[in-house]
């Protein structure tokens, strides 16, 4: 175990609520807008050594959003954050249960205390890539994601762009929020 260093990762650490959520959604016919609020609870895990020189600081969270409308969990996804300080890489690996899961990659940057995470991650990406069922693949396949966060003290905002390929057409599936830490 080395010295605490989840470096930028440090500040998402909290549970997190937030019901400023924007969602925008494919339909058969065009798009849905859906207002919703999340509860997103964010842990340390700790260090992993990776091939004995590749040293990762790791945080995992659980993000759960509902509908305004009627208080329903309309998604429900999990995840790891990681922190590479050598390489000042950043890492999120996510899985949704639509059977689709990603790992994006990108940067972090930290001015007067403001937190900065930048990560991307494209279907047939050698590194950062999709991995999605046959079912997925042809019917409502991700091809590509950006998601940026920015935590400024007890406030994080987050937008982010899902590019579907789904009833023909490439969707521009977009969230975000902002979001207070609550403990
Ligand atoms: C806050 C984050 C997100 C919310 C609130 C959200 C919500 C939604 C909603 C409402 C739909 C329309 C279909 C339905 O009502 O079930 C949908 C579709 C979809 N979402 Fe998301 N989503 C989020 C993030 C993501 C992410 C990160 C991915 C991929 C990694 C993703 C992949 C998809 C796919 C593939 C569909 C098409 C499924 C279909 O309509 O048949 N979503 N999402």
């Amino acid at each position: 175990m080395n010295d605490n260093n989840f470096g930028p990762l440090a500040a998402l650490i909290g549970v997190w609520k937030g019901d400023k959520g924007s969602d925008v959604a494919p339909t058969p016919d065009n798009s849905e807008h859906i207002p919703y609020h999340e509860t997103l609870t964010i842990e340390a895990v700790g260090d992993v050594t990776n091939a004995k020189k590749q040293h990762l600081w790791v945080i995992r969270y659980h993000q759960v959003a509902q509908r305004k409308s009627d208080n329903e969990v309309f998604h429900d996804q999990i995840g790891y954050w990681t922190w590479d300080a050598d390489q000042q890489e950043v890492t999120q690996s996510l899985t949704i249960p639509r059977a689709v899961c990603l790992l994006a990659g990108g940067t972090a940057s930290q001015t007067n205390g403001t937190v900065k995470l930048n990560v991307s991650s494209k279907s047939g990406d050698q590194h950062w890539g999709i991995a999605q069922t046959p079912f997925m693949d042809a019917n409502a396949k991700t091809t590509a994601y950006t998601h940026e966060v920015v935590v400024d003290g007890d406030t994080m905002t987050y937008s982010q762009s899902t590019m579907l390929d789904i009833y023909g057409i490439e969707f521009d599936h977009t969230d975000g929020n902002t979001l207070t830490r609550v403990s």
